[in-house]
């Protein structure tokens, strides 16, 4: 512990006053720390360890691969690498057939947002306020997450927010939500200039700002704005990809399809860093006789790609992309019932296994518990519940007045009721905080 707060920096954080659990092993949906206390990972990890800690299949894969061969250049090809295109061109659907190899969701995004400029010649991209994509300067900028504030200075040109409102903070009725939302995108488009904005880049689901669903249709309105406007559409599915709302991607819950699809975390599930941008077949047509200008050493790493496609057999041979949606909407309905006992629970949104509870002082005004970019003096109660939680046995994301559910997609109901029990537990702290 000592080493690790002497020499090594965290994110994200002051780095005075760290707490962190120092774990010693980790398996199925449980970390272990030094003195045997276990914890249950409510967060799978940062909503990446999809098929849970300590898959022994993987490390299989992975040493077999490293005896092979652990490193080639990315003009050398293996086997790996041909199988695990195939795979993932097999997974995505349309013409999302060529895959190009990254080391993690900001490397996607990265390229996606290369890639998008060079094909089109334009050079705007649009992105949601409430979005998070990565912390390089590029991914940085185009997220809409208070993060990138502390370095506002150091944003990248040509990047265009726009507001996406949800449902539980929209006051003017369901259907006018997506009235106003696609509105209100259409007038940015038209101010923006739609000869010049290159590609919308989305999350499949909304996941770190706060698990904030679309509007019912919104995606689709969007798919037909980008076709008419000769716009790309980017999902970035590194949060939402890989079985973690029910479905492969995020997006198939909203019958669209993308033109390119940035992916991580649930690709490799975080045994190994790793990354991919999927693009259609008519994009990588234009480089058949034009030179790809995007490259990475590490672009797929022979070792990170057996991690990859031994992790996509998991998904299919224990069928997590079933038990997630199954789970669920299990935790939808027992948190129904913890709405019963908790008046701080203002509201409760997942799709799949991507959720998080909201909690408010007063459910009639929804007042949050701690208000958007919070301050410290504002989490203070927020931090307490937070303590808990960990106190009594779990690890799960905490950020602002959210408590993030979103356990591996192995977890079963004795499990969620396990966490939803720890969680209930850490609400009296919130419940005693409640404005009447
Ligand atoms: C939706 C989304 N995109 C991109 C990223 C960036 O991924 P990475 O941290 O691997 O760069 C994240 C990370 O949380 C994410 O949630």
């Amino acid at each position: 512990m000592q080493d690790n707060l002497d020499y090594t920096l965290f994110s994200w954080s002051k780095q005075k006053g760290q707490n962190p659990i120092a774990v010693k092993h980790a398996e199925g949906v449980y970390l272990y720390d030094y003195d045997g206390k276990r914890y249950i990972d409510f967060s799978s990890g940062l909503m990446n360890v999809n098929i849970g800690h300590g898959n022994q299949r993987i490390t299989d894969a992975v040493v077999k691969q490293m005896q092979e061969v652990s490193y080639v250049t990315p003009s050398c090809v293996t086997k790996v690498r041909g199988d695990l295109g195939k795979k993932l061109a097999a997974i995505c659907p349309g013409d999302l057939n060529k895959a190009f190899f990254t080391i993690c969701g900001a490397t996607s995004i990265e390229n996606s947002i290369k890639l998008a400029r060079l094909y089109t010649g334009r050079h705007k991209i649009l992105t949601r306020y409430q979005s998070y994509h990565g912390s390089s300067n590029g991914a940085m900028t185009a997220s809409g997450d208070p993060r990138k504030l502390a370095v506002d200075s150091q944003q990248a040109p040509n990047f265009v927010h726009f507001d996406l409102p949800y449902l539980y903070r929209w006051e003017y009725g369901e259907e006018n939500l997506l009235k106003e939302s696609v509105a209100s995108l259409e007038r940015v488009i038209a101010y923006e200039g739609a000869g010049n904005i290159a590609a919308i880049l989305l999350e499949g689901e909304s996941g770190s700002s706060g698990c904030l669903q679309y509007p019912v249709g919104y995606l689709k309105a969007v798919r037909s704005l980008c076709n008419q406007h000769g716009i790309l559409l980017i999902m970035d599915e590194v949060m939402s990809g890989f079985g973690r709302t029910g479905k492969w991607f995020g997006f198939e819950n909203h019958g669209i399809i993308p033109d390119m699809i940035a992916m991580a975390k649930g690709l490799t599930c975080g045994y190994l860093p790793f990354g991919c941008l999927m693009v259609s077949d008519t994009i990588a047509a234009k480089y058949d006789d034009t030179v790809l200008a995007l490259g990475l050493t590490y672009s797929a790493h022979p070792v990170a790609c057996a991690a990859a496609l031994e992790t996509l057999k998991i998904y299919e041979d224990d069928n997590l992309i079933e038990n997630a949606a199954a789970m669920g909407s299990y935790v939808t309905a027992q948190v129904e019932l913890l709405k019963q006992k908790h008046p701080s629970i203002g509201n409760f949104r997942t799709t799949g296994l991507l959720g998080c509870l909201e909690l408010v002082k007063n459910r009639t005004t929804k007042e949050p518990m701690a208000p958007f970019n919070a301050k410290p003096d504002e989490m203070i109660v927020m931090n307490k519940v937070a303590a808990k939680i960990k106190e009594l046995g779990m690890y799960t994301f905490v950020r602002w007045s959210y408590i993030f559910i979103c356990p591996p997609l192995i977890v079963t109901k004795e499990q969620i009721n396990e966490g939803l029990d720890i969680i209930s537990k850490a609400l009296l702290i919130a419940d005693e905080n409640i404005a009447r």
